[in-house]
């Protein structure tokens, strides 16, 4: 004990006689351990500042400058209703392709498919886990929702099911809508929809 204390005092000594004590008077500019933290070249809002000509340090956005989303913004591509009014949009404004629904396809398998499964009747691999149903799509209630209304579920969620907004971009979202509604198909086609001559091979 004895000689932590004397150990104590001459490191106490040294660094005093070093840095000097708290609010001594001294030509000398004070010792700084980390200067860029205390000195930043940085503006800070609403300040004012010599750097610049009009002499304000917040800037205005440059002339020209248009919202990311504000070209889409009152359209039903990114909102899901018919402009102007709070009714769903009945199909997607996007056009049905091979390519769309491939892409549908691909998004929906990494998105949808850990809850709804890849068949959409909600049985996904969560279930497994002890995690309640998500939604089936083969359920006449969703057949039904028109695809503005699908829109709105991946962009806000439902219930236990969270938003997808802020990982899948909107033209995304309507390509898995189109790939949900070819999923319902699967199970709602009839003998109508084979080719005739094609038919008498099913029969
Ligand atoms: C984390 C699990 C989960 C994921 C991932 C998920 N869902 Fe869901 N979804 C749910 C659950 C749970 C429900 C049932 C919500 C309820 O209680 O009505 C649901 C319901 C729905 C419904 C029916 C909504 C209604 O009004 O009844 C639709 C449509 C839907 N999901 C679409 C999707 C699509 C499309 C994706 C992929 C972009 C997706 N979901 C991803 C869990 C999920």
């Amino acid at each position: 004990m004895r000689y932590f204390l004397i150990t104590l005092l001459l490191i106490t000594a040294a660094v005093v006689s070093v840095a000097g004590v708290r609010g001594a008077l001294s030509r000398k500019p004070p010792l700084e351990v980390f200067p860029d933290m205390k000195r930043q070249p940085k503006l800070r809002p609403q300040k004012p500042s010599a750097f610049f000509a009009d002499q304000r340090d917040s800037r205005l956005p440059v002339a020209g400058t248009v919202p990311v989303d504000a070209l889409l913004s009152d359209s039903p591509a990114a909102t899901g209703f018919v402009p102007g009014t709070t009714n769903y949009a009945a199909i997607s404004p996007y056009p049905m392709t091979a390519e769309w629904l491939e892409r549908g396809h691909q998004r929906f398998t990494i998105y949808c498919s850990p809850c709804h499964s890849a068949a959409g009747d909600g049985n996904g691999i969560i279930t497994k886990y002890g995690l309640l149903k998500a939604g089936n799509f083969h359920d006449p209630r969703i057949l039904k929702m028109p695809d503005g209304q699908l829109f709105n579920t991946i962009t806000l969620g439902k219930n236990q099911m969270p938003s997808y907004a802020a990982q899948i971009p909107i033209p995304d979202r309507w390509a898995i809508i189109a790939y949900v509604r070819a999923l319902e198909r699967t199970r709602l086609g009839d003998l109508n929809d084979v080719p005739v001559e094609n038919r008498a091979a099913l029969r």
